[in-house]
């Protein structure tokens, strides 16, 4: 028997010429060309299925973070971290848990360029065997916001304006300086970090505290780290301006080449650890996403590595249908109560639903492994295409159908949660002088290393040169809060640009 597939019709139909289509035939009298036909007839089913299904190739595209590439890999553990999680995935050194990675620029939309300036996600699913954890992380520690409140004003402004439809300077700036609190990001962001050289060659962070536990039941908070065996690299501006001339789908590339060559990306993967007394007395909150935890009072313990060693075989179905969310966590791993990452909790599920249907779940990239597994709570939907669980009870407890309760988030005898007393308020993070401390270490930071500091200067004037003068000066009087020189280079670079008529 042939190994050939046959053409069919989506319901399977043997279809011997993909390309005719049904016409009546006309007479030949009077027409010089041939063959001659007539009208087309609506019951070409072929033509039909096949014109009706490219019609609705398209899903939205999602609202942030549209443009991506992704793979698969693993994650091997390589140190004993128990005495700070018991998840299971991380039981044994040597074990290797299977992961699908996607990464993405944040702004811009599914066609946009890979090497526009703008932080780069970094989301790694985790196929365990306690479910699916999500990592969904960005190659930044910190972030813009720190009220959850402002996320879609923020990404409003730096995304299209609502009249021209073109990228607006004046709103980006605005908004920004607006919230000063965004300063430390800003600066990471205009850094030559805010450019990488390709997505093989940068870390990724958990930005947010999260809680994990051990098997005792103590929790400490932590942040993740995963750093490139390559190091960060980095493009400086006018370099990706050239790439993205070149071939704006330079890092999707590079990664698909590189792994297709077997030349597989690493990251070694690091935990800081923060005990809830370590944490009252930080002179910021633990929950605030505009800090970094310093590394010489919060040392990086490391616990593993990520490889990346399998491209995608449809980039629809794997990449482009992905649905991360920080809420798929395993037990032994909470979220901490940072408001940014409790909405999210509810953010990322409810857009999937949206984008992919109810039962996004149920799509390959997305499904858990199954062995021994039972949600009878989910059933029914659009596209349920599992089986549906079959005739088994739609409900836990049923008298023919027994389930066991196991594991939890918190291991027995745990230690007492944090606990809150007091009235609800209308909470505003007010920004106050720590707030810019921090941006003024990375200031000091960048200046260890040769041109960074110009760098950063010149990758703002670029940029902000397109926005109206007042509020030029905002973004100078913006960046002097971390420190007054940078304010001042910033103005130099923006009067360098205007004499030399390049705006
Ligand atoms: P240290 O002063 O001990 O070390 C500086 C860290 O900054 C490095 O470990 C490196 O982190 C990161 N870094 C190096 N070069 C650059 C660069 N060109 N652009 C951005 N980051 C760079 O760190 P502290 O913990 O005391 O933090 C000082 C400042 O460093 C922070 O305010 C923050 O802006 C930045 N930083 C801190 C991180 C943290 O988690 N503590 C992480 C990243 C940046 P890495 O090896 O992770 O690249
Ligand atoms: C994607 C919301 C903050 C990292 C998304 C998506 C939404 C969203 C709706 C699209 C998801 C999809 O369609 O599948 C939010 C909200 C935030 C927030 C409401 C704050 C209130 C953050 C932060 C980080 C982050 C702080 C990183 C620390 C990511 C990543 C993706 C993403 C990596 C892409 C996931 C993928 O590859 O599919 N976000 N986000 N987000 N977000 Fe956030």
């Amino acid at each position: 028997m042939s190994k050939t597939p046959v053409y069919t019709t989506t319901n399977g139909k043997p279809i011997s010429d993909p390309f005719s289509t049904q016409r009546v035939s006309i007479e030949k009298e009077g027409y010089q060309y041939a063959p001659p036909v007539g009208p087309l007839l609506v019951q070409d089913f072929k033509l039909i299925d096949s014109l009706a299904n490219f019609d609705r190739e398209r899903i939205p595209e999602r609202v942030v973070h549209a443009k991506g590439a992704g793979a698969f890999g693993y994650f091997e553990v390589t140190d004993d971290i128990s005495d700070i999680c018991c998840s299971k995935f991380l039981d044994t050194i040597g074990k290797k848990t299977r992961t699908f990675t996607r990464f993405s620029t944040v702004g811009g939309e599914k066609g946009s360029s890979d090497t526009a300036r703008d932080p780069r996600g970094f989301a790694t699913k985790f196929y365990t065997e306690e479910g699916n954890l999500d990592l969904v992380y960005n190659n930044t520690p910190i972030f813009f916001i720190r009220d959850p409140t402002k996320f879609p004003h923020f990404i409003h402004t730096q995304k299209r304006n609502p009249q021209t439809n073109l990228k607006d300077a004046n709103m980006f700036w605005d908004y920004l300086t607006a919230n000063p609190e965004s300063l430390h990001q800003v600066m990471y962001l205009f850094s030559n970090r805010g450019t990488p050289a390709n997505l093989r060659a940068m870390n990724g962070y958990s930005g947010h505290s999260y809680k994990w536990y051990n098997s005792k039941g103590e929790w400490q908070y932590v942040q993740v780290h995963f750093k490139s065996t390559l190091g960060f690299k980095t493009l400086n501006n006018e370099e990706a301006g050239e790439l993205d001339k070149k071939n704006p789908d330079h890092h999707t590339k590079d990664l698909f080449d590189a792994i297709a060559q077997g030349d597989y990306p690493v990251w070694d993967c690091y935990i800081q650890t923060m005990t809830q007394d370590e944490a009252k007395k930080l002179p910021f909150s633990v929950f605030d996403l505009t800090k970094v935890w310093p590394h010489k009072d919060f040392p990086l313990r490391h616990f593993g590595r990520l490889v990346l060693n399998e491209n995608p075989q449809n980039y629809f179905a794997e990449v482009e249908q992905a649905a991360f969310s920080p809420s798929n966590t395993v037990p032994g791993m909470e979220a901490s109560n940072d408001p940014v990452l409790q909405s999210r909790l509810f953010s990322y599920p409810d857009t999937h639903r949206h984008r992919l249907g109810a039962n996004f779940v149920q799509i390959p990239v997305n499904c858990p492994l199954k062995s021994g597994s039972f949600a009878p709570q989910i059933r029914d939907g659009p596209m349920c295409v599992n089986g549906n669980l079959g005739a088994t009870p739609n409900y836990a407890g049923a008298y023919n159908c027994p389930v066991q309760y196991t594991a939890q988030a918190k291991p027995s005898g745990s230690k007492p949660d944090e606990q809150y007393q007091g009235e609800v308020v209308p909470f505003h993070w007010e920004v106050t002088d720590y707030d810019f401390s921090q941006p003024g270490k990375l200031w000091d930071v960048l200046g260890k290393q040769p041109g960074e500091q110009d760098a950063l200067a010149h990758n703002v004037a670029v940029h902000v040169i397109n926005a109206i003068e007042p509020i030029q000066e905002r973004v100078c009087e913006y960046f002097s809060k971390a420190n007054p020189e940078i304010g001042e280079k910033i103005h130099n670079e923006l009067q360098s640009l205007r004499r030399s008529g390049k705006m």
